[in-house]
């Protein structure tokens, strides 16, 4: 649900822009949605759509565009793989059939406890470092390779457990 102090923060964002050009706004507007929610559904891009007087297929796009805008909840810690070919040709698809065995879990689903999420993602422009992943669309992982998945998710269960 969209508050009124989240469109406080909407308006702070469509201030930066002239009048005519509130559109512009968009992705900062998804973005506080998805700080707040934890993904941006459609009821938000439609409430989106409205204040930033756009339609809601244009929100709809950026939303479907940019991967770091999550369409559905997801865990803790989102692990995008990529799945394009140079890290394909480079044993991407054995360390993501490794992830998914070791979490019980298929690309685009999320372990039960709501921990860890497998996301798909285009190319992440570490090309050289393939495999790669990154979670929660901020730290990436490069040269995963069986050993250093396992390292990951053992880090980040370590961390869960301390919290
Ligand atoms: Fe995987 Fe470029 S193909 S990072």
């Amino acid at each position: 649900m969209i508050t009124e102090a989240t469109k406080a923060r909407f308006a702070r964002e469509v201030a930066k822009y002239p009048a005519e050009q509130k559109q512009s706004a968009v992705m900062a507007c998804l973005s506080i949605v998805q700080q707040e929610q934890g993904w941006v559904s459609q009821e938000s891009e439609a409430v989106i759509a409205e204040y930033l007087e756009m339609p809601e297929i244009a929100v709809h796009e950026v939303t479907t565009f940019y991967n770091m805008y999550n369409q559905h909840p997801v865990g803790k810690y989102k692990l995008s793989v990529c799945t394009n070919l140079p890290c394909q040709l480079r044993r991407g698809r054995e360390a993501l059939k490794h992830l998914e065995d070791k979490l019980g879990i298929k690309m685009g689903d999320t372990t039960a406890d709501g921990v860890f999420t497998i996301e798909q993602s285009e190319c992440l422009g570490a090309c050289a470092d393939a495999p790669v992943l990154l979670v929660n669309d901020r730290h990436m992982c490069s040269f995963m390779d069986n050993e250093k998945l396992d390292q990951l998710m053992t880090g980040l269960r370590a961390a869960e457990d301390t919290q």
